[in-house]
């Protein structure tokens, strides 16, 4: 595991954009599961602005670990986040872009989309496997979709499950465990003062701290970075 720590959001944003300029240069195609939430707007923000010109987008899929069962244009839709701020500022073929169909119904569409990340990509031990996968972390120590009430969903068979909001009672459909950590490589960008406890209790494995989601992620290929910024890691 590597922890990166940068003074604020926007030198995680440069730090994780540059990270990821580096990661698909010269390759000639990149699947990449994204995260949702607010974190990664201004994460896509300078990615697009810092770097779009400077990136093959055309080589690079790209695809959610999880998503709210909203429609596309919803503002909770982190499809509609991915369009807002990275989307609407590059050239990316339409193709390239596999989103979770918020939409539909979601027990159907968990479905669907686990039949296509095994068809579009390379597959180890039968689990799909992404270049990268971004993930966020939620302040009670949820990362995708997978929460703290549903771990068991971590281990499920399944690639794709249906889980649901503790507080919000809203769907989501998430990727599983075994496909985040089949990962070539697996990212966090955590920031902000509310995720500070579970950072410390996560990387300092305190008591309990296998009852989040987020203390799970441990990809077979070992290439797992933080990139935080200093209130997310102030109780380090
Ligand atoms: C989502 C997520 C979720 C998110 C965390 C952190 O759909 O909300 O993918 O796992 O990454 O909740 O969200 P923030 O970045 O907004 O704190």
């Amino acid at each position: 595991m590597e922890v990166l720590i940068v003074k604020n959001k926007q030198e995680v944003a440069e730090a994780f954009s540059a990270y990821f300029v580096d990661l698909v240069e010269g390759k000639d195609s990149f699947h990449v599961a994204l995260s949702g939430g607010s974190t990664p707007k201004i994460v896509f923000d300078v990615l697009a602005e810092k770097f779009g010109n400077s990136v093959v987008w055309s080589r690079i899929h790209f695809y959610w670990g999880d998503e709210r069962c909203v429609a596309p244009d919803d503002e909770q839709s982190n499809y509609k986040m991915t369009v807002d701020h990275l989307f609407s500022k590059i050239e990316i073929p339409q193709e390239n872009i596999h989103r979770i169909l918020g939409e539909a119904e979601p027990v159907g569409e968990a479905m669907r989309y686990a039949n296509l990340l095994e068809i579009n990509l390379d597959r180890v031990e039968g689990i799909p496997q992404f270049d990268l996968v971004i993930l966020g972390m939620g302040d009670d120590g949820h990362t995708a979709s997978i929460f703290p009430h549903e771990i068991n969903l971590w281990q499920a068979d399944d690639q794709c499950v249906v889980a649901t909001h503790p507080d919000s009672g809203q769907k989501r459909v998430s990727i599983t465990g075994k496909v985040i950590n089949t990962a070539k490589e697996v990212a966090f960008l955590v920031t902000g003062t509310g995720k500070a406890q579970k950072v410390d209790e996560i990387h300092n494995q305190k008591a309990g701290y296998e009852k989040y989601p987020a203390s799970l992620v441990h990809p077979d290929s070992g290439r797992l970075l933080w990139f935080m910024d200093q209130e997310a890691a102030s109780d380090l």
